[in-house]
């Protein structure tokens, strides 16, 4: 190429995609890089467990390298990994996947989530989701060349979707409905009476159902239902799940997405020109974590119970109402009542009191008007942490 062509090129045209440029930076990220800037902050902000990833799980990982798994996997993930997947699905639900062409091996929820839209959008089709919801979500729709249609949800629906409110967004071009329960940012689960209607509604209406259930291991007091385990939907559903979440291990990168052949066979196809494959320590890790896990979850979840209880009684004691979350790890307090919006609040809080929580209109336009604050984290933390926002909404209150 001549110099004048390439220097044409930088001064004439963005080097960035319209679509790229459309989508908004991560609203949690965004505020986060603050925090490395101020000493003795309490956080309540990124959402992943303080635990460390139990110790025989890392230790599976450290045995597999010293016997020198350091190679590529088969695209789809290791067999043993897909095999064990497909039996921790088929115990927990009674639901039945093919390890050899229903399950993928994905790096993270993250990459399933990508992959899935990426298979299944034409240029322009609609993807249904709740809002405020998990940040990828809009974003992985968009990139796929996509368009997010948000349904509210509100606290005096405890924050449910429902298929009432969702069908009047259906419309020629719907492909499909993304959720996420139990919720990120907003800790709502879904009843099974209500996936049933909004199971209904797909296949009345020939929709796909994306069903991000990375959550689904931490519920308090209710039951998880997999959406691909009702009547019709294991044919018209994929199902996303990793490690990150319940079994504290969001370093190792690694999810799964679990569908009819067809769907599997074109995510992989796009998967093993990206990614080629998970990483195999991580994948060696999963396997371990599958096997042996249950009863660090199990205990895992007790304590994040503990302190869950603890913040939401915690934000009713300072002054805020705050819905019960029945999952996930986050709290989703409503600070309407101090007449500051969501960002003005965290930022403030931030700077006067050194608490980080994350403003919930990162999650969406109904999400303003409240906090997230995740609660995996040292319960002295989360004591310190409302006694400071005790303080900053004295301080703040509207007389
Ligand atoms: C709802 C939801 N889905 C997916 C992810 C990403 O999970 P992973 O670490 O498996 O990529 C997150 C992470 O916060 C999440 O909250």
């Amino acid at each position: 190429m001549s110099k004048s062509r390439s220097s044409h090129i930088k001064l004439s045209q963005s080097p960035i995609s319209e679509i790229v440029k459309s989508i908004p930076p991560s609203g949690i990220r965004k505020f986060f890089d603050l925090l490395s800037s101020i000493e003795g902050v309490i956080s309540l902000g990124v959402g992943e467990p303080d635990f460390v990833t139990p110790w025989n799980i890392c230790e599976a990982a450290i045995y597999s390298l010293e016997k020198g798994y350091t190679m590529y996997t088969s695209n789809k993930g290791t067999p043993e990994l897909r095999a064990e997947i497909a039996r921790y699905i088929d115990s927990r639900f009674g639901l039945s996947y093919n390890p050899d062409n229903e399950i993928l091996i994905t790096v993270g929820v993250s990459e399933g989530l990508d992959l899935a839209m990426r298979t299944i959008l034409n240029p322009g089709d609609e993807v249904i989701m709740p809002d405020p919801c998990y940040v990828a979500y809009p974003a992985s729709v968009s990139l796929a060349g996509g368009i997010p249609i948000r349904v509210p949800t509100t606290e005096d629906n405890d924050f449910e979707i429902t298929a009432e409110a969702i069908e009047p967004y259906i419309t020629d071009k719907t492909k499909a409905v993304l959720i996420g329960y139990p919720c990120n940012p907003t800790g709502a689960v879904l009843s099974k009476e209500e996936l049933t209607r909004i199971a209904d509604l797909a296949k009345r209406y020939n929709l796909l159902v994306i069903s991000d259930e990375v959550y689904g291991q931490l519920v308090y007091g209710v039951e998880h239902t997999c959406l691909a385990t009702l009547p019709g939907m294991r044919e018209r559903t994929i199902l996303l799940n990793g490690f990150s979440k319940a079994y504290a291990m969001t370093g190792w990168r690694i999810g799964y997405a679990a569908s009819d052949k067809e769907i599997i066979g074109a995510m992989t196809k796009i998967h093993q020109y990206t990614m080629l494959c998970a990483p195999i320590m991580g994948q060696m890790a999963a396997l371990e974590a599958l096997k042996t896990g249950d009863s660090e979850v199990e205990n895992m979840v007790k304590d994040y119970d503990r302190r869950r209880r603890v913040i939401v009684k915690g934000f009713r004691t300072i002054g805020l109402s705050c819905f019960e979350p029945k999952g996930a790890f986050y709290a989703f307090p409503s600070i309407k009542t101090t007449g500051m919006t969501s960002e003005e609040f965290a930022e403030k809080l931030l700077w006067e009191e050194k608490v980080a929580v994350v403003p919930g209109s990162a999650f969406g336009p109904c999400g303003e008007g409240y906090l997230r604050c995740c609660y995996a984290t040292a319960l002295s933390d989360i004591e310190e942490a409302l006694k400071r926002m005790g303080r900053f909404i004295k301080k703040h209150r509207k007389t």
